[in-house]
């Protein structure tokens, strides 16, 4: 084998060089039948139009045929130049040192749970309503998850009850803005300055806001975004992106893919496998790899997530607006100065006094008119899980009563992208006329 000059760094699986003998970056390449499998899932044909789809779907075949013999089909697959201009182009839209492109956001909050040094009997601090992505690493190792109660009007963590929980064991806090709604972080870096703790942002509904002129996910020490299919924008179904202003982000290549390490090999072999070094010592790192093609389908979608937050932004003004002058009625809360929300999720309250009703009556009767609402988060000390593993719920019940309240009584998430002006304006009357018949107490 040629040598590789000094200081190049070649990857050994793929980058064969001159050799005349190469080894293929894929096992089976795809053909031009796989392709076309490809696009018939991407773009399915719509029911009722089936001669046209076909006589089309023929035209695309012979025109990626064509391609394909005037060119060649994809060969590097996996952690290639793609998945590296995605992380470079996310850096510079976040203004962030490091990005990592992963399987999803929940890999991000793994790698940076064990860049903390997280451990058996250490707290995390998280909000009492998030997906349980957020927590499912700590509960794996047996780190205690704190449940802190949230703040009314934006349904995010409270520092004041963060504050309240922290103890000596505490090494953590999580804040989720949740729907895309930037939690209040100040206080919350305050607390771990004060407190020597580490802040991660699950910002897995957060890519685009800001928070005091600050983007969300690059404020604490790390951040994870998620491009799963429902969000603003999406890597094929899945990915993640992970961040870091810190020097531990020096080290995220090794932290996606086994501790691989192509900078260093060992006699007679051509790399070497290192453990990654955390704030608290060395760690294990696990298989995280998202793929080329996500990369390209997530960075196609860069360049338009401010449009797409700005059609959102403008359909949940629409609502606020029409809800304005309805008593128990509140509104998403929206953008003010240099925080500015990605309105993933339209957050919609009632106040159970004023309407004589509370939020289940009202989400039966959006349902009555084809309203469907965003199953939202629920509570996580009500899912069985917590209880399975030794957990106090009913204690951690009452230390969250503005979440219970929040959510038994007053909140849900309506849908408000992808929709046509009609159909905002039935959204807006639907609820309207809900509120008005709960009022005056027609069944
Ligand atoms: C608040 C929150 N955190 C984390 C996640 C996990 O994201 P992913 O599916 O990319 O792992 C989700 C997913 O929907 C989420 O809603």
């Amino acid at each position: 084998m040629k040598r590789e000059k000094k200081g190049q760094i070649s990857d050994f699986r793929y980058a064969t060089g001159t050799a005349r003998i190469g080894w293929p970056a894929v096992g089976e390449p795809l053909r031009l039948d796989d392709v076309m499998r490809i696009v018939e899932f991407l773009v399915p044909a719509a029911p009722g139009r089936p001669a046209a789809y076909r006589r089309n779907l023929a035209k695309v075949r012979r025109a990626i045929g064509g391609l394909a013999e005037a060119g060649s089909l994809a060969t590097k697959l996996t952690l290639g130049n793609r998945v590296k201009e995605l992380e470079q182009a996310v850096e510079k839209y976040l203004d962030v040192r490091h990005a990592l492109f992963l399987t999803n956001a929940t890999a991000g909050f793994e790698i940076a749970y064990k860049m903390a040094g997280l451990a058996p009997g250490d707290e995390v601090i998280v909000p009492a309503i998030t997906f349980i992505a957020t927590i499912v690493y700590p509960l794996s190792i047996g780190a205690k998850v704190v449940l802190a109660d949230l703040d009314p009007q934006t349904v995010n963590i409270d520092p004041a009850d963060v504050a309240r929980k922290i103890t000596p064991r505490t090494r953590m806090i999580v804040p989720v803005h949740i729907g895309g709604w930037p939690v209040d972080m100040a206080p919350i870096m305050r607390l771990a300055r004060q407190h020597g703790l580490i802040v991660l942002e699950d910002a897995a509904h957060g890519f685009g806001g800001s928070y005091r002129g600050r983007r969300l996910g690059t404020i604490g020490h790390f951040g994870a975004y998620s491009f799963h299919e429902v969000k603003n924008i999406n890597a094929l179904g899945e990915g993640g992106i992970l961040v870091t202003n810190t020097k531990f982000g020096q080290q995220f290549g090794k932290s996606r893919f086994v501790g691989l390490d192509l900078s260093k090999k060992i006699p007679n072999w051509l790399y070497d496998v290192v453990a990654i070094d955390g704030m608290r010592g060395p760690f294990v790192a696990g298989n995280h790899s998202a793929t080329e093609i996500q990369a390209v389908a997530l960075k196609s979608q860069l360049h338009r997530v401010d449009e797409i937050i700005a059609v959102r932004r403008a359909a949940a003004r629409e609502l606020n607006h029409r809800f304005r002058h309805v008593p128990g009625l509140r509104g998403t809360p929206m953008d003010h100065g240099t925080t500015r929300g990605t309105h993933h999720l339209y957050q919609l309250q009632i106040d159970p006094q004023v309407v004589g009703a509370d939020i289940q009556d009202l989400k039966d009767k959006l349902t009555e008119r084809g309203v469907t609402q965003i199953p939202h988060f629920g509570p996580l000390y009500k899912f069985q899980i917590l209880r399975q593993l030794g957990y106090d719920t009913a204690a951690i019940e009452s230390s969250c009563p503005v979440c219970e309240d929040l959510f038994n009584h007053r909140f849900t998430h309506l849908p408000i992208y992808g929709l046509s002006a009609e159909q905002i304006r039935y959204l807006g009357d639907a609820v309207i006329e809900s509120v008005s018949e709960l009022r005056r107490g027609t069944a």
